[in-house]
């Protein structure tokens, strides 16, 4: 069966896209450096593979940046397709550091793409986001419309250039590469085990994993970034999806690169629901979910927020057959049912 190696793996999308490769019968090689997971996160994946699939996968600690490192890895596995989740994603941040955010995202990407051209490995899902749009009025991202360019954000900056890099490159014929780059929407949700999910560090700067740590008594109340933008409440509207059907999308990815000749050289691909929820609706789907009110309390906004952006999706559908299964009930029952058992993330 092919061995797909997937960076980033420890990571929260990562990880749940590894136990789905295990489970339709792929090997799984992963790489991470643990700079934004712990190997508390690697035990509790190999843990739940071994429960699920009854396999395990290759586990290697270190940088992508690292071409020495990565050799090794491409030497001791044949690999046939990778998925490179590795990256620094914290918006914030990146505008503080953004040097750091450029130099991790864009030599990852550069150092991967030149062992893949030693080893002669030619299939690449990128994780790409939202983030890349940067069209003004536009609410319904289309890939082959809505303009991408510099993004809100040094991180989803990183993202454009690092699409540009991967187009370009596969473009050139220098390597015989082919890409495909997924546009996630806003993942949120947990394996429904409860033994894998979403391990913030420090304060969460996005929504549910901040809801959950309300919920589970961890912070007092919830912050809602504004009310007053024009949508139907007042609260700004994204595509939400549950990381397990996101990890299904890498899957059929992967598939088409392993399986269908004549592929454009890179594709770029929207993955998420196609609907839109509000943040009151997010915060109502997981009162339901806990059993109880989430307290929160209406602030002012916050700066770079779009009132809404939702995915057009019909291209994943028609190239790959994919659309998502999961509702937002789902994504909150499950993220609240990860954050219950392990209030501490993967350190309880
Ligand atoms: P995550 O931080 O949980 O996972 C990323 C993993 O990559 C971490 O385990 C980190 O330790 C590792 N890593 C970072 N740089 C590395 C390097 N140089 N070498 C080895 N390992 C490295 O993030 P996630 O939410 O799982 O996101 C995965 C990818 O998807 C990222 O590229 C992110 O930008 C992208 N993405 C995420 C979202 C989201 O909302 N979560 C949305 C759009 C795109
Ligand atoms: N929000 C709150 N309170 C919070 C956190 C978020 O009200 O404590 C609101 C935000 O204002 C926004 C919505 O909840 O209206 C969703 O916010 P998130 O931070 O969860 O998600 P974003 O849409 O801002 O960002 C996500 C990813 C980014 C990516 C971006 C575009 O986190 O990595 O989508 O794809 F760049």
């Amino acid at each position: 069966m092919s061995r797909i190696l997937i960076t980033g793996g420890a990571g929260y999308i990562g990880s749940h896209t590894a136990l789905t490769l295990l489970g339709v019968g792929y090997d799984v090689v992963i790489v991470d450096n643990f700079s934004n997971s712990s190997p508390k996160a690697v035990d509790a994946l190999s843990a739940l593979a071994l429960k699920e699939t009854g396999k395990q996968f290759a586990f290697y600690e270190g940088d992508v940046c690292d071409g020495a490192f990565l050799r090794t890895v491409f030497e001791a596995d044949k690999i046939e397709a990778i998925i490179h989740f590795a990256g620094l994603k914290a918006v914030g941040e990146s505008v503080a550091i953004p040097a750091k955010y450029y130099d991790n995202n864009l030599r990852s990407t550069l150092t991967l793409l030149n062992t893949m051209k030693e080893f002669g490995v030619t299939g690449f899902v990128f994780s790409s986001s939202a983030t890349v749009y940067s069209d003004p009025g536009v609410t319904k991202y289309d890939e082959a419309t809505t303009r991408v360019g510099r993004a809100s954000s040094p991180y989803g900056t990183t993202k454009v250039m690092q699409e540009w890099i991967l187009e370009d490159t596969a473009l050139s014929g220098e390597i015989p590469l082919k890409v495909i780059s997924l546009r996630y929407f806003n993942p949120v949700g947990a394996h429904s085990s409860g033994e894998i999910g979403e391990s913030p560090q420090g304060i969460p700067n996005n929504l549910t994993p901040f809801i959950t740590q309300v919920a589970v008594g961890k912070r007092e109340f919830l912050s809602v970034f504004g009310d007053d933008y024009p949508t139907p409440d007042g609260t700004c509207i994204r595509d939400y999806i549950h990381v397990t059907d996101l990890a299904e999308a890498h899957y059929l990815a992967v598939k088409r690169l392993l399986e269908v000749d004549d592929l454009p050289m890179f594709d770029a691909i929207n993955i998420g629901s196609g609907n839109g929820y509000s943040v009151f609706e997010v915060i109502s789907a997981f009162d339901r979910a806990v059993g109880k009110k989430i307290p929160y309390k209406v602030v002012a906004r916050r700066g770079g927020d779009l009132a809404e952006f939702t995915a057009k999706t019909e291209k994943a559908k028609k190239l790959f057959g994919f659309t998502t299964k999961l509702t937002i009930d789902d994504m909150a029952k499950d993220a609240w049912n990860w954050q219950n058992k392990h209030p501490n993330g993967f350190d309880d």
